[in-house]
């Protein structure tokens, strides 16, 4: 049921700055990047190993990771399992009494299905849970980022912009 460590979260004030650690001084590569309108937030992916680090940027004041951010300092904000059968795992929590922030779960970004199990739960640890649909690929994922990144409208932040046309830029230069 639980197939791996999807990513582990970190919470930043500045995308870009946080890449000066885990991009330049560690070595991690940046994945891809994508912002999270319904959350308020940019994210960008680095590969490691079968998993990866997740470091998230609040776009707004207001939002929950703002909050957590204002209130805790960056640093962890939550593991994600990659798992099988969500409905099942979802259904295991709550038989053992154990509260979930969604009793369902929500569909991200390439339809993958998302749940988070609150901390009060969890010994204070944010948990998240991915299931990624059979069909998805790193290409579908990366066309449904493309597709979300050039949607009119979305307001990035300076951070997402600088990182972006970078990471553009990296490929391009690859191929
Ligand atoms: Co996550």
């Amino acid at each position: 049921m639980i197939k791996k460590i999807s990513h582990i979260a970190m919470v930043v004030p500045d995308l870009k700055q946080a890449t000066s650690f885990w991009v330049e001084a560690l070595g991690l590569t940046l994945g891809h990047i994508e912002p999270v309108p319904e959350q308020a937030v940019d994210i960008a992916f680095l590969p490691v190993g079968e998993s990866e680090i997740e470091l998230l940027e609040p776009v707004d004041e207001v939002s929950g990771v703002a909050r957590y951010l204002s209130k805790n300092g960056p640093g962890m904000h939550h593991i994600c399992f990659e798992v099988e059968d969500m409905e099942a795992v979802l259904e295991r929590l709550k038989a053992a009494d154990v509260p979930l922030i969604d009793e369902k779960p929500t569909i991200g970004s390439g339809g993958k299905k998302i749940a988070f199990v609150h901390p009060k739960g969890t010994g204070g640890v944010l948990v998240e849970l991915y299931e990624l649909p059979p069909a998805e690929s790193q290409e579908t994922r990366l066309a449904s980022v493309r597709q979300r990144l050039s949607q009119k409208g979305h307001v990035y932040s300076a951070g997402l912009q600088a990182l972006w046309s970078g990471f553009r830029q990296g490929n391009s230069e690859a191929e």
